[in-house]
């Protein structure tokens, strides 16, 4: 089996006297596509920013590659290779397209970002047509794929993201997904969270469903898409 390059035990995390996340452990192995889905509130968003050092946690521990990164702060954990791309984007709207790429390979000092903003626009060929263009003045799809083709500058050893299908008219959610999954064919490890429980599943290795701060199941992908529960609660039968 894969190296384990993500492992959460006991994770919690409070805001003030709210208990968000009450102790959920998880793992992503290398190469896997795992998906978190759960309803509104559940702790999903929650979970992803203690992972990258924006939200402390009061319990628990993280390893990145076996090593525990607790208390790392955000920019030394994309260093590291764990990135994120957050609910609502956060392009640098002021900066065009070509400019926020760059922007996303800061970490690096090497050779190869040129060759990696190609890799980009070949995988978002709308963002070459536009690599002048100011990223505010893009659709919401757009900003999506200019915000994950900042994170894969980064040349993330672990990719976070976190509702990309969110607000997305219906042909540019396929167009999203095809693309995540492209990603993943590529090699890159990737853990999405959605509340598009069956296109997040379908996609996926393997998945944890969280409810209330907690993990209420996980499996195989294609184990929780059958499973009646999931069904029921998640993917409205
Ligand atoms: N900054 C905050 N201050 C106080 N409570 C917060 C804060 N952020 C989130 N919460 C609360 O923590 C709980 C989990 O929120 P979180 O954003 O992690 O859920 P989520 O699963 O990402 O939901 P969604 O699918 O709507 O994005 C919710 O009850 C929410 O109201
Ligand atoms: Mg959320």
């Amino acid at each position: 089996m894969a190296d384990i390059l993500l492992k959460v035990e006991d994770l919690q995390v409070a805001y003030g006297g709210i208990r968000a996340v009450k102790g959920i452990s998880f793992e992503v192995r290398e190469g896997e596509l795992v998906s978190l889905i759960g309803a509104n509130g559940a702790g999903k968003t929650t979970t992803l920013k203690a992972l990258t050092g924006l939200q402390p946690m009061s319990a628990g521990s993280i390893a990145l590659f076996g090593r525990t990164i607790n208390g790392c702060g955000t920019w030394d954990l994309v260093r590291q290779g764990l990135v994120m791309v957050p609910e609502g984007r956060g392009t640098f709207t002021r900066m065009t397209i070509h400019e926020n790429l760059q922007m996303g390979a800061f970490t690096r000092r090497d050779a190869a970002i040129a060759a990696d903003i190609e890799r980009v626009f070949a995988l978002f060929p709308r963002l070459k047509e536009r690599r002048d263009q100011l990223a505010g003045t893009m659709s919401g799809g757009e900003q999506q794929m200019l915000a994950m083709g900042r994170a894969l500058m980064s040349r993330p050893k672990v990719l976070l993201l976190d509702e990309p299908s969110m607000g997305l008219a219906p042909l540019m959610v396929d167009k999203i997904f095809e693309v995540i999954a492209d990603i993943h064919r590529q090699g890159t490890t990737v853990l999405l969270v959605e509340q598009n429980a069956s296109r997040a599943l379908a996609l996926a290795d393997r998945g944890y469903v969280m409810e209330s701060g907690e993990i209420s199941s996980s499996g195989d992908a294609q184990d929780l898409l059958a499973d009646p529960r999931v069904r029921a609660a998640y993917l409205g039968e």
